[in-house]
C-alpha cells in the first residue's frame, strides 16, 4: 500500500456578502438572533444567471493547482463533492473541461455537508491502492439557489462557496491521510433534504410525470442534537482506532453550521477552543465546501504546521456524518 496526502488547497468565494442585517430587511430576524444562535455574521451569495457552482469550483482548483505549479493535465481523477451540480446527470465533467484538465476521470459525489471528507476519503482509496497519483478533490456548494428566501429557519445559514484539494501519492512513511469513520442513517434522511416532488401528468397517453426539487427543508433542532451526540463519538472512535489520543489532536476542523456546535463537540472531546479551526462568521454553512474553505484560510494564517494533526469531520443531510483524521505533510 502506498501513502497518500494532501498537497494543496485552494477556494473561492462568490463577490457579494449578504450580512444579517440585509437579511433582517426580507424576514423577521436580527443580526443578535442570528450571531448568537449561529455565529454567522455575514454569507457570499453567488449571482449572474450564467454563473454556477462549476465556475467556483474551477476557481478554487486553479487556485491549488497554481500553488504547486501544478498543469491540469496531470490531474488523473476529479472528485466533485455536491448537492448543487448544473446537471443532474453530474458537474464534474463540466469542471474537468472548464480548467483543461482533459487526461482526467471525473464523476460527481453526492453526500451534502459530508462530501468533501467522503471525497478525500474515496481519493486516498484509489492512491493507497495504485491507481492513480494526482487526484483533485472539490468540495462545492450553491445552496442560495435551493433557500426559500421566506423560511428564516434556514436562509439565514448558507452561503456559497467551493474549496479544492489535490491529493498526491507518496511513499507509506509519508503518509498523510491516516484514516476514517463513515456513517449514515437513512431512517432520518427526512430530517434534512431538497426532496424530488413528483407530479403525475394527466393528460399523458401513459402513466408518466414530471417534478421538480423543493427547497431545503430542516428540522434544525434534531439535526443539531444528531450533530452533536454523533460526531463527537466518530471522531473517538477514528483516533482510537489509529492509537491517536485526543491530546495529540492540534486542530479540530468541522462542517461550519454552527459555532455552538463547533463548541460542544469540541467541549464533549475536551479540546480546548483555541484548537477549533472557524471561519463560518463571514461564510455561514457552504456545506461541500465549508471544510476545504476553512482549512485553505488557515494555511493561508499560517496556523496549520507540518506534522500537525487534523481531525476533519463532516455531517449533514443523509444524515451522514463522516471523520478523517490527516497529518499534515507538507
Ligand atoms: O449543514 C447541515 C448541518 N446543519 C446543522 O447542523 C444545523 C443544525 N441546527 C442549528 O444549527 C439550529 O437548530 C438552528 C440555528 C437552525 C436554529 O437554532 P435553534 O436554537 O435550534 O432555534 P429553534 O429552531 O429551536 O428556534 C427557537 C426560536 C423559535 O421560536 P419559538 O418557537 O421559541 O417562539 C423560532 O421560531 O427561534 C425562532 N427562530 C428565529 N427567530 C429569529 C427561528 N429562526 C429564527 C430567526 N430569527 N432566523
Amino acid at each position: 500500500m502506498r501513502g497518500a496526502r494532501i498537497l494543496s488547497v485552494g477556494s473561492a468565494v462568490p463577490n457579494l456578502s449578504i450580512n444579517n442585517h440585509k437579511i433582517s430587511e426580507i424576514v423577521e430576524t436580527s443580526d443578535e438572533w442570528i450571531v448568537t444562535r449561529t455565529g454567522i455574521k455575514e454569507r457570499r451569495i453567488l449571482t449572474g444567471v450564467n454563473k454556477s457552482v462549476v465556475d467556483l469550483a474551477a476557481l478554487a482548483s486553479i487556485r491549488a493547482l497554481k500553488k504547486i505549479s501544478m498543469k491540469p493535465k496531470d490531474i488523473d481523477l476529479i472528485i466533485l463533492a455536491t448537492s448543487s451540480p448544473n446537471d443532474l446527470f453530474g458537474s464534474a465533467s463540466q469542471l474537468q473541461h472548464q480548467i483543461g484538465a482533459n487526461k482526467a476521470a471525473a464523476f460527481d459525489l453526492t453526500a451534502a455537508c459530508s462530501g468533501f471528507v467522503l471525497g478525500v476519503v474515496t481519493a486516498s482509496q484509489f492512491i493507497q491502492n495504485g491507481s492513480y497519483n494526482n487526484i483533485l478533490v472539490v468540495g462545492a456548494d450553491v445552496l442560495s439557489k435551493w433557500t426559500n428566501w421566506s423560511d428564516r429557519s434556514t436562509c439565514i445559514l448558507f452561503g456559497d462557496g467551493a474549496g479544492a484539494a489535490i491529493i498526491q501519492s507518496c511513499s507509506k512513511r509519508q503518509n498523510g491521510i491516516l484514516g476514517f469513520q463513515l456513517n449514515t442513517d437513512g431512517q432520518k434522511s427526512d430530517q434534512l433534504s431538497i426532496a424530488y416532488r413528483n407530479n403525475v401528468l394527466a393528460d399523458a397517453k401513459w402513466p408518466t410525470s414530471k417534478g421538480e426539487f423543493e427547497y431545503i427543508h430542516m428540522n434544525g433542532k434534531e439535526v443539531y442534537k444528531f450533530a452533536v451526540s454523533k460526531v463527537p463519538s466518530s471522531i473517538l472512535d477514528c483516533l482510537d482506532s489509529l492509537k491517536i489520543s485526543v491530546q495529540d489532536v492540534n486542530w479540530m476542523l468541522l462542517h461550519q453550521a454552527n459555532e455552538r456546535i463547533l463548541n460542544a463537540v469540541a467541549e464533549k472531546l475536551g479540546i480546548t477552543s483555541d484548537k477549533i479551526i472557524a471561519n463560518l462568521r463571514k461564510y455561514g454553512n457552504t456545506s461541500a465546501a465549508s471544510i476545504p474553505l476553512a482549512l485553505d484560510e488557515a494555511l493561508q494564517q499560517s496556523k496549520i504546521n507540518k506534522n500537525d494533526i487534523i481531525v476533519m469531520a463532516g455531517f449533514g443531510a443523509g444524515l451522514t456524518w463522516a471523520t478523517v483524521v490527516i497529518q499534515w505533510k507538507c
